[in-house]
Order: structure tokens, then sequence, then C-alpha cells
């Protein structure tokens, strides 16, 4: 058993409290009873603990200072996204909160000095297909998160990426709800397998940016349960995370952290969850609304324009607007995850404990390896023979390292930073700089063909990376995209013209590789003329060996994309990014400095996500629009092939099949299991399994998938239930959405089932 592994399942043993089967998809009926049998124990403390808390007390628990900001400063408040004092005298511990979607955050170097793991994008992640990586991952965060005394992780975003252009695109798991599910509800279960605390966010329906805490999201019920309310619902029930954060947007006219719907009705009647809800940070706008709405703790209280649950919560409970029992409730509700999740027994260490670098950078160099996807390789062009005499790499700073995506999640990653940009302009320019992680790619490439001369050039002039490609037997274009929170991106090319310089080294040499550093789909106008093309995403800080190992076959790629890559922008469900314009007009404005002074702010925007749950792969195959790549594509060094389809009939239906390795190397496959599920509106092709497999030359193995019975049913909003139409559901095997390399049929009952 490797160390990494050993080292977390120790974890798992001394807290004892949360476990996941290393190979689970699905929470299996022992576990869920496990879960079942903490929660009801954990709310029982929780009630004690309550009635032992004053007034005073309940009233500071629901409130999150912002370090940076706050005035009056507890001893022990670092500076991080987040602070909240506990009550020492009943043994309830401060919340010290901090941003973790990739590895513990340290935006802008708040902390000089504090470094930590860098894992790849949470897309790369996602393109593994694997769901025990993916608990891993979020072991070594919480790890740790836990060893730099945090124990509330922002960590879990599993929001689905509906348009091409998200910031935070490279945050989230992608457009399909089960494998965000999964894959979201796996890591946050291996955060908190550190007895610490991890969110789920951000609730929901906001995969935009562009005017994120002005604009109003619109869907109907049952298309929005059918398919972000579904990821996070998946992730819930697997990953029990102690909080959920409620996003800034609007949905269907309210605003998220105020919203009855989605917090009283659906999260918390429906889905029977019994943590708490934080605001995003600046995402709270009223006191009596968003409390009885459903919102428990106010957090970066100081961001807001009042602090609502300061004076205006204790005015409100003297006249009666709230009640006693629901303050009662929203603390009732933080102790839920606290204790849940074994942190009021294991209290994170009082100063800041040495950390195995070492060890964890294993799991960083891992998930980069399996998550990137091979996605052209005409003639076998790779991968690259060590022989090679000259080999050229371009472009991306690849002589010092890898890029990483920008805002919140933003490590200072422990070998460093070779390169930092400052924005100049644009919503991010507060939060972010373009960060490169230490690990450069040439460097790994050198490493791996010792007796080739490789070199650099930065790839600006054109005419001089053209005459160097000319005179070396192989050319790596390293194509880049920055994305980060705050700021969509406004075209799916590669920046500054990076186009015209692949298709001009790809002119001047046949024997070209593009490696693209993305965080998320992007144009590739010069594909037709390279043979090779790899999508690293930010590979994290081990990027640049994962890069060069699989360059060189060390590591046979296995990532599967999980977005569609589109083939034009015009194919993309909203072709122009909505209140783009408007925001741009309002930002020139301010820059020019109107001549009353006034700030001039956008108008609110309506976002209409007429694509419904038909998301990403749904919607492009039911407009019959073919993208570039589309989600779920992949390809390796070794071939497979599926056959002996079995579909076993049931409530939870089964569905097995063979897959062999036909080729001469080792290599990883996950063939998808998708149903064509739904009745309204025609349904859709869903993914309802998938089982990521490693297969030795010549080996075959029988994987199985279980379906979700709620995958391939209608959201019955009448009904408030999902319903199975009884019929005969079409089942496709594939290596991607769409194809099918076997099909069967699954018959099933007519089944309702609760919310
Ligand atoms: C982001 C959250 C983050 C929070 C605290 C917000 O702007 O949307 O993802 O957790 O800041 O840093």
């Amino acid at each position: 058993m490797p160390a990494t592994k050993h080292l977390f399942k120790s974890a798992i043993l001394l807290f004892g409290c949360i476990s996941i089967p290393v190979d689970a998809r699905t929470v299996t009926s022992d576990q869920r009873k496990a879960d079942q049998d903490a929660s009801d124990a954990s709310e029982q403390r929780a009630t004690a603990l309550v009635a032992q808390m004053t007034d005073a007390e309940k009233l500071v628990y629901i409130q999150g200072y912002l370090p940076r900001r706050s005035k009056d400063r507890p001893a022990d408040m670092i500076p991080s996204a987040g602070y909240v004092p506990g009550v020492p005298r009943l043994g309830i511990p401060n919340l010290r909160e901090s941003d973790a979607s990739l590895g513990v955050a340290n935006q802008l170097e708040q902390r000089k000095g504090d470094v930590a793991t860098a894992l790849p994008a949470t897309l790369s992640l996602a393109a593994s297909f694997d769901p025990d990586l993916a608990y891993r991952s979020g072991a070594m965060i919480g790890a740790e998160a836990r060893a730099k005394t945090f124990n509330v992780l922002l960590a879990g975003g599993v929001n689905l990426t509906r348009d091409p252009w998200g910031g935070r695109a490279f945050e989230y798991f992608g457009e399909d709800p089960l494998l965000t599910g999964i894959m979201g509800g796996a890591s946050i279960r291996g955060v908190q397998s550190n007895a610490i605390v991890s969110t789920v966010k951000h609730y929901v329906l906001n995969p935009q940016e562009t005017l994120r805490t002005t604009s109003d999201a619109r869907i109907g019920e049952a298309a929005l349960r059918e398919s972000d309310l579904l990821a996070f619902q998946l992730a819930i029930e697997l990953g029990q995370p102690g909080s959920v954060m409620c996003s800034y947007n609007k949905v269907n006219t309210d605003w998220a952290c105020e919203n009855d719907f989605l917090l009283n009705q659906v999260l918390k009647r429906d889905w029977g969850y019994k943590g708490w809800v934080m605001s995003d940070w600046g995402a709270v706008h009223s006191t009596v609304k968003a409390i009885n709405a459903g919102l428990d703790q106010e957090s970066g209280r100081e961001l807001d324009k009042v602090i609502y649950f300061g004076a205006p919560l204790a005015a409100a409970l003297a006249d009666g607007s709230i009640q006693q029992s629901r303050l009662a409730d929203m603390n009732r509700r933080i102790l839920w995850g606290v204790s849940v999740t074994g942190l009021i027994d294991h209290p994170v260490p009082a100063a800041a404990q040495s950390i195995d670098y070492a060890e964890h950078a294993k799991v960083a160099q891992e998930a980069a390896e399996k998550g990137m996807v091979l996605l052209k390789n005409e003639g076998d062009m790779l991968p690259l023979a060590r022989t090679a005499k000259s080999i050229l790499v371009i472009g991306a700073h690849a002589d010092r390292g890898v890029l990483s995506g920008g805002g919140a999640s933003q490590v200072r990653s422990v070998g460093g930073v070779p390169v930092e940009i400052p924005l100049t302009e644009g919503s991010a320019a507060s939060i972010s700089r373009m960060t490169w992680h230490a690990s450069s790619p040439l460097a790994a490439i050198q490493a791996l063909a010792p007796g080739a001369k490789v070199t650099f050039v930065d790839g600006r002039d054109v005419a001089a990376t053209v005459a160097a490609a000319q005179r070396s037997d192989v050319a790596i274009v390293f194509g880049w995209q920055w994305r980060t929170e705050k700021q969509d991106i406004e075209t799916l090319s590669l920046p500054d013209q990076q186009d015209v310089m692949i298709a001009a080294v790809a002119a001047a040499n046949p024997r070209t590789a593009v490696v693209l550093q993305t965080g998320g789909p992007v144009l590739m106008p010069w594909l037709d003329k390279v043979p090779a093309v790899i999508e690293a995403w930010y590979p994290g800080q081990k990027g640049g060996e994962a890069i060069a190992n699989v360059l060189f076959g060390t590591v046979n790629p296995s990532g599967r994309l999980p977005m569609t890559f589109p083939a034009s922008e015009a194919q993309a469900p909203r072709p122009v990014i909505p209140g783009l314009t408007a925001m741009k007009a309002a930002e020139a404005a301010n820059n020019a400095g109107g001549a009353d002074g006034m700030k001039s702010s956008p108008p609110a925007t309506v976002i209409e996500y007429r694509e419904g749950a038909d998301v990403g792969y749904r919607g492009y195959l039911k407009r019959g629009v073919r993208p570039l790549f589309p989600f779920g594509y992949g390809l390796s060094y070794t071939r497979f092939r599926y056959a002996a389809l079995r579909v076993t009939a049931g409530s939870h239906p089964s569905i097995s099949f063979e897959v062999k390795n036909i080729g001469t190397i080792a290599g990883a496959d996950s063939p998808q299991v998708y149903a064509q599920a739904g009745r309204r509106d025609g349904g859709s092709l869903r993914l309802v399994g998938f089982h990521r497999v490693m297969l030795a030359p010549g080996e075959a193995k029988r994987v199985s998938v279980t379906v979700d019975p709620r995958l391939l049913a209608d959201y019955d909003v009448a009904a408030r239930g999902w319903h199975v139409a009884a019929g005969r559901y079409p089942i496709l095997v594939g290596r991607f959405a769409g194809d099918a390399e076997l099909n069967g049929e699954l018959a099933m009952a007519d089944v309702r089932l609760a919310p």
C-alpha cells in the first residue's frame, strides 16, 4: 500500500468518525446507517450544548469575522477567510476558516511564507473519474489544514459549469451532476476525515462570475432539481458536509442566501440537511428575511452593508420578528457540523504542526497525471521517443513553472512562485495575480531525455520561434489561458496571439505537440495541423513532472473531459455572456470618473438558463450540435474494447460489462454508462455510471455500476418527488457522451421517490 494511502487511513482511524470505502461511488446502506447514527448522536449533543449557551453566546457563534477587516481581533485570529469565536467554557471551538478548493489557500500571500501543497484544478481531478483520488486529495488538504490550525474549509465547489467561459470553471467538477456529485462528495468526505468541517458551495446556480453579486439566475424547478440541485444533493449524501455555503446571486428573484425555497424547503425539509448554511462573503442582504428563510451564519460580516446578524438580529429577537427558537436552531446546526465531523472531540492544535510535504506532493502529482487528457495523437506521435536529439519547448513560462487559476482557491505552493503577474484592470484585480507554481516542464523534459538538447523560447517572436522549431526534432508548445474568480473569460481563443504562433510552429515542424494549460474549454483553430494535443489543465505544483511523464509515456494518459469543448463560441448555450456589455459600460463610466462624481452600477441582469436540466453534453446532443471534443472524451497510449453487456433491472438497476486492454501497454480507462432517460421534453442522454479501471496489456475485467433511479427520473413538481415512468430505457456504454460501443435496454417499473 502506498505511503500516502497509509497516512490517510491512519487519519481516519485516529478520528474514526467519517470513512469511505475506498471504491465508493454511491452511499452504501451500511454507510448510510453509520451516517444516520452519527447524525442523530450529534443532534442530541448539539441540542444539549445549545441549552447551556447564554443568549449572548448564541448571538456570537452565528457571525463570521473577516480577519483582514476586523477591528476587534481575538488573539488567535490569523489572516484567512474567516473566524468565529467559540465558547471555551463549553468546549465549543473557535471556527478557523480557510479557502481550500485546491489546497490550503493563501491568496495574495496574506500569511507571509505560509506554503501548502497545490493540487491541480478541480476540473483535472474530475477528469480522473476517480472518486478514490478525490477522497485522498481531500484528505491531504484536510490534513494540511488541521496542521495549520484551520478547522472549517471552504471547499467542495460543486456548481455545474453551464457555460464554457465561467471564470471559476477550473474550481468545479464540470457539467455533469453525477460526476460532480460523486467526485465532490468524495473530496468533502476526505477533508472531513481529518475531523474538521468542509463546506459544499456555492448553493446554487452560480456558474457565472460576471455580475455574480447582482444577477438573477432563472430556471424552472424541475430542471433545477434535475441538474444543479442534484449535484449538491448527491455531494451532500456522499460527503455529509458540516456546512453549505449559499451563493451571491439571486435564484428566481430571491437572493440565494435568503431564499426560502432553496434553504428551508429543498435543503432542510426535502433533503433533511442538519448542518448549517453559511453565506458567501458579502452575500447577505437582510436580517429577518434571511434568517427566516434558513440562513444560519453571516460570513465575512464586515463585507456586508451592515452586520445583519449583529444589532439588527438582537432587535428582531426583541420585537418577535425572529423567534428565540430559531436562534437556538442556528446554533444547533453549527454545532451539529462541529460534532458530526469529530471536531468537537479532536480540536485542532493550538500551534501549527509540521507537514510531510514530500509525501503530499505525491498526491498532487498523481492527480495531475490522472487528470491529463490526451485529445489527439495522430500517427502515434506520442509518447515521445527518448532518442530525440533536440526538443524545443515553447511558451507559457514552461522553463520555470506551471500556471494556476486565480481567486479564493489560490495556493502559495511549496516549491515557490517563480512568476507572478499583478492585474492592471478588471474585477479580479483586487483578489488575484497570475501565479505560476515552481515545477518546470522544461527541466522535467530534460530529465527524461538526458541525451537530448532541450531548449526554451518564450514564443513571442513568431519568426524566431519558427526558426528554432525548424532546427529541432520535436517542438512542444505550451498553450495557456488564465481564469480567475470574479471575472469570466471573454473569449474561448487562447490569448496573446498564441493561435498564430502554434499554427506557424506546426507548419514549420510536423512533429509538434501542444500542451494546454487552461481552466476550461478553448478553441483550437490549428487542430488539423497539430498531430498531438494534451489538455493538462492547471496541473498543480508537480505539473511539470506530470506533463513530462505523460509526454514520454512514463504515465499512460487516462483523463476524460468533464466538460464539452465547443467548436465555436456560437455553439455555447449563451453565445454572449449575459450582462457583460452592461458591466463593461459601467466600468468604463467609473474609470472616466462621471461628471457628477457618482458611481455607475450596471443594471441588474437576469440570466435565463433556458437549457434547463440539459446542461453541457445533454444540450449539445439535443440540439444536434457537434462540439470540438465531447464530454467524457480522452485517448490513451493503449486501446480498450468493451463487450458482454448485462443489464439487471430492479429498484437500483445494475449494469455490467467487460473492459479489455487490447494494446501492448498497461493503462487506465473510464468507460461511461449513459441512459436515454426522463420523459419531459423528450428526455435526455444522461451519464448514469462510470468506472475507472486499470488494466495490464491483454487483461480484461468485468466492471459494474449501480444506477441511482433519480438519474432516470423526471422531477414531478406537483407531486413533490422523483418519477421514473414505467418503460424501457436505452442504455449506451461508450467512451464519451454520444458514443455507443454497447447497447442495451433497461426495463423500469413505475417508481416514485422522495425529493
Ligand atoms: C468566494 C468563496 C470563498 C469566499 C471566502 C468568496 O468570494 O466566492 O468561494 O470561499 O469568498 O474567501
